[in-house]
């Protein structure tokens, strides 16, 4: 196999020195981690996405939208299993009029003829404008938009839709959207308390909200798991540099009165090396629906999906269970985000 050389010296330097190599002209560019954005970039994307739901309820918005991004195509390259991210951004791309191509299988791709994986992404570029990819290995999208920046005559924007246990920053981006839009009229996020519960260790989707969390002032976090998956230091460093407190425990139900929001979130034992998680008693940090009485009136529910039994299925029609919207903000995002890539955003504003 070909070998491009330099990507092991860039993927060992410090997350934030690798940052720049995925902006272009003072914008994101690629997609990554959830490091890259700022909070002015999120409270932007909240606005595009709150217009395009807008926009989407007449057919004539919706024909609007459709026109916006017809000139572009992307890939979706899933190869790790997906519901919601894969079907979010497929129909996110269909509504802004895009074209998709996918490979959902890596045994489909040529992969399984020896071809190396900066060849097989430089042959993507030449085919659409945007890359989005779940993979099961944590550099996969970096070395994505690193071949890109680097070797291609092409450089496209890449989307990481979620790499191994490491970051999911889409997904992020629309948890971060929910909580905003159910604080909008209560203070916010600034000061809000935020249980995280389950496996965090190996969870992605509590790692990259952790980091965007933090860009509020005051968030207070409850780290609430098994003890062999609790939350990993290098958030909890990250979490102590910008002044953010936090509790790690395992008494869930001590801390429900307490939280303005619960993020639940199954074992990742897709992760497991020797059978680990079925050691695991996960009873504890299940959110039955006798619970709802302990919780206060603003508080909400949220989880990534899949949910195995992390929240019964009874909890889903108290009106603090927000789950179901989250997956379908997922999609308003994923537009506000890839409108954004391509600099098109300023039409959904400018839309009568
Ligand atoms: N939340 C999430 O990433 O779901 P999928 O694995 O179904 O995409």
């Amino acid at each position: 196999m070909q070998q491009y050389k330099g990507w092991e010296e860039f993927h060992n330097k410090p997350v934030e020195e690798k940052l720049p190599l995925f902006r272009q002209g003072g914008n994101i560019f690629d997609v990554i981690y959830a490091q890259q954005f700022k909070r002015t970039e999120l409270e932007e994307l909240f606005q595009i996405a709150d217009r395009i739901r807008a926009i989407s309820k007449t057919r004539t918005g919706t024909r609007f939208l459709s026109s916006l991004l017809d000139d572009k195509r992307a890939m979706l390259f899933f190869v790790q299993p997906s519901t919601r991210t894969f079907l979010s951004f497929q129909n996110a791309c269909h509504l802004l009029g895009m074209k998709t191509s996918e490979i959902r299988d890596a045994s489909t791709s040529s992969e399984v003829k020896g071809e190396s994986p900066e060849d097989m992404i430089r042959t993507f570029s030449s085919y659409v404008d945007l890359i989005i990819i779940r993979h099961f290995n944590e550099g996969f999208a970096e070395r994505a938009a690193w071949t890109l920046n680097v070797h291609a005559s092409r450089a496209i924007s890449v989307i990481n839709g979620g790499s191994g246990k490491d970051q999911h920053p889409t997904q992020a981006l629309l948890d971060i959207y929910t909580l905003e839009r159910s604080f909008r009229d209560i203070g916010g996020l600034n000061g809000k308390k935020i249980a995280m519960v389950g496996d965090l260790k190996r969870g992605r989707t509590v790692r990259s909200l952790c980091q965007l969390l933090s860009l509020y002032e005051g968030v207070e976090f409850f780290f609430v798991a098994p003890e062999e998956f609790a939350m990993r230091g290098d958030i909890l460093d990250a979490l102590k540099a910008r002044g953010n407190k936090f509790t790690l425990t395992d008494n869930f139900k001590e801390i429900m009165p307490q939280v303005d929001a619960i993020y639940s979130t199954r074992l990742q034992d897709e992760y497991d090396e020797k059978r680990e998680s079925s050691a695991i008693n996960y009873s504890q940090f299940i959110f039955k629906e006798e619970y709802l009485d302990l919780l206060g009136k603003n508080a909400v529910i949220l989880h990534p999906f899949p949910r195995r039994n992390e929240i019964e299925v009874g909890v889903d029609k108290d009106p603090r269970a927000l789950y179901w919207k989250q997956a379908r903000n997922g999609m308003w995002l994923r537009m506000a985000l890839i409108l954004k890539l391509f600099g098109r955003e300023h039409e959904v504003h400018n839309f009568a």
